[in-house]
């Protein structure tokens, strides 16, 4: 959550602001540095597909819940009228969302509904060993999700330019884009091996149990810090 509140500082609210958020998650772990930048007169929409786990125990142990409207909805389809939001926002959402398209998809909706678009994402750089750790492990993730369940998720990480380039095919005209530097440890791409061991196929395990043993023997070796994140704002 202290690399959210670091993400947020980037975009662009103010107290009072409405602001959507797509993709809050099961911990809220955006939707809480959110609540703190629009202050109790502003208002946090969070919209999210399924995942919900934490999100209630969260906002309200946090004390910002009153300023939080949770909406199960699907964003390539939001449910809001037109320009009902200040910001939409996106922050380490893009990773859930697969394919170019349904990005593109959703960032167009986020355009439809808000007069500034926000969307933040860790990139692929690996500029320190502990960022090289990181990248190891979480780079698996896709790959295992996919070979145990069927389902991928955690999706590789894009570039800045890849994700500049899919808010313009969305029609969004970029405002800004940048890089933001971490520098902040980072433990969340972890996974139990037991995760790979499920793996049915013989020959496929053991080559994500070979790649989970040397992305582990480097976190070890160095610890796990925080890719840096690259931002992008856009107007309609
Ligand atoms: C990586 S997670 C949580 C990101 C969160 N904002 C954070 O800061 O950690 C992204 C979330 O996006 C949700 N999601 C994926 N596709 C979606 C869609 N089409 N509509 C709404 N939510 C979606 C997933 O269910 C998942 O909970």
């Amino acid at each position: 959550m202290r690399e959210r509140f670091r993400v947020l500082a980037a975009a662009p609210l103010r107290r009072g602001s409405r602001a959507l958020e797509i993709g809050s998650g099961p911990h809220a772990i955006s939707t809480v540095p959110l609540a703190h930048r629009v202050g109790r007169h502003g208002l946090v929409v969070a919209a999210e597909r399924s995942r919900w786990t934490h999100f209630r125990e969260v906002i309200d142990a946090t004390g910002v819940g009153a300023a939080i409207a949770p909406v199960q909805c699907d964003a390539r389809r939001l449910p809001f009228p037109d320009a009902s939001f200040d910001l939409a926002c996106c922050v380490h959402g893009v990773r859930s969302l697969g394919t170019d398209a349904e990005v593109i998809q959703v960032v167009r909706e986020m355009l439809r509904v808000a007069g500034v678009v926000f969307v933040a994402e860790s990139l692929p750089d690996a500029p320190t060993d502990a960022v090289r750790a990181h990248q190891a492990m979480y780079g698996l993730r896709s790959e295992v999700f996919e070979a145990t369940t069927g389902r991928a998720d955690d999706h590789p990480y894009r570039s800045l330019s890849g994700l500049v380039r899919l808010v313009e095919a969305a029609q969004g005209h970029v405002l800004d884009s940048k890089v933001l530097p971490m520098r902040l440890p980072h433990a969340l791409a972890f996974f139990p091996r037991s995760w790979v061991e499920r793996v049915p196929e013989a020959t496929r395990r053991a080559e994500l149990l070979a790649r989970w043993d040397a992305a582990d023997q480097l976190a070890r070796r160095h610890g796990t810090d925080h890719p840096p994140v690259g931002v992008v704002i856009a107007g309609p």
